[in-house]
């Protein structure tokens, strides 16, 4: 058994929250262990599931460049590196994909780091990627199989044109999605009607709404980890229902 969800959206829709939501979820109802990848340079997953980020990757990348001991090979220091970034909670193991690289040739660092994160991803059922908005990752990991893409918008027009337009440029790239599911999020009054190029981009059960919810609120404003929202607020139980039904659809 095991399950691969990619998420991707606009940039301050929800993405990282609800991949926070699901991984607590996978870890609840016993799917563990979870590997969640924070693929945003700008890594905040870590404090919606309330751990500490040690380095990201991005910094053992720069690091490769100086820091390799005398005597040391760069596999293995690199190896060391994704085992020093690796944090370890409470049912599930986290990465953080770390800053772009900056000017200069890191093909080298790169082609390592591919190969051991195929490597780490390997010894995990569930994985759970948190992308940011460009998805500049989505090509660059070899973990080319998603079961589930999970796109999350606000309701404007262009968080929704956003998540059309990640299902195209995904449709071009060569990795296999097994099916996706677009989330409304924080959401006041439910639309009448969708712009067209949802229509045309989700069939209607492709659809999720998540209403806005004063308690997530509240949590994000006085620090605490979001994906321990108790079960009881609107945000948590419209995502518990939509994962019971997501996991029967697409877990294998
Ligand atoms: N349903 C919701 N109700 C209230 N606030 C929300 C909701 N979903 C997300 N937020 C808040 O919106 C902000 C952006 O969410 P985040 O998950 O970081 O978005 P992204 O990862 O897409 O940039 C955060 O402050 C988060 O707490
Ligand atoms: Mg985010």
């Amino acid at each position: 058994m095991g399950l691969t969800v990619a998420m991707g959206g606009k940039g301050g829709t929800g993405k990282t929250t609800v991949a926070g939501l699901l991984i607590r979820y996978l870890i609840d109802h016993g799917m563990k262990p979870v590997l969640a990848v924070d693929a945003d340079s700008n890594s905040n997953l870590n404090e919606v599931l309330g751990v500490a980020l040690n380095e990201t990757l991005g910094d053992a990348r720069e690091q490769m460049k100086t820091d390799v001991p005398v005597g040391m090979t760069k596999d293995i220091y690199m190896e060391l590196k994704v085992e020093q970034s690796l944090v370890e909670g409470d049912g599930f193991d986290l990465i953080a994909m770390g800053r772009p690289e900056g000017a200069g040739c890191y093909c080298a660092a790169n082609n390592l780091l591919s190969g051991l994160l195929d490597r780490l991803i390997e010894s995990y059922d569930y994985l759970v990627v948190d992308n940011e908005a460009g998805m500049e990752h989505f090509s660059r990991l070899t973990q080319k199989d998603i079961d589930l893409l999970l796109l999350v918008s606000d309701p404007s027009r262009r968080g929704l044109t956003a998540a059309c337009r990640i299902v195209e440029l995904v449709a071009s790239l060569p990795i296999r999605i097994g099916g996706k599911m677009l989330v409304v999020n924080q959401v006041r009054v439910t639309p009448e009607s969708w712009p067209e190029d949802v229509i045309k981009t989700f069939k209607e059960d492709e659809i999720a709404i998540f209403p806005a919810d004063p308690v997530l609120a509240e949590y994000d404003r006085t620090g605490k980890p979001t994906a321990l929202l108790p079960a009881d607020s609107a945000v948590a139980q419209a995502a518990m229902a939509l994962f019971d039904a997501l996991i029967a659809k697409y877990r294998k």
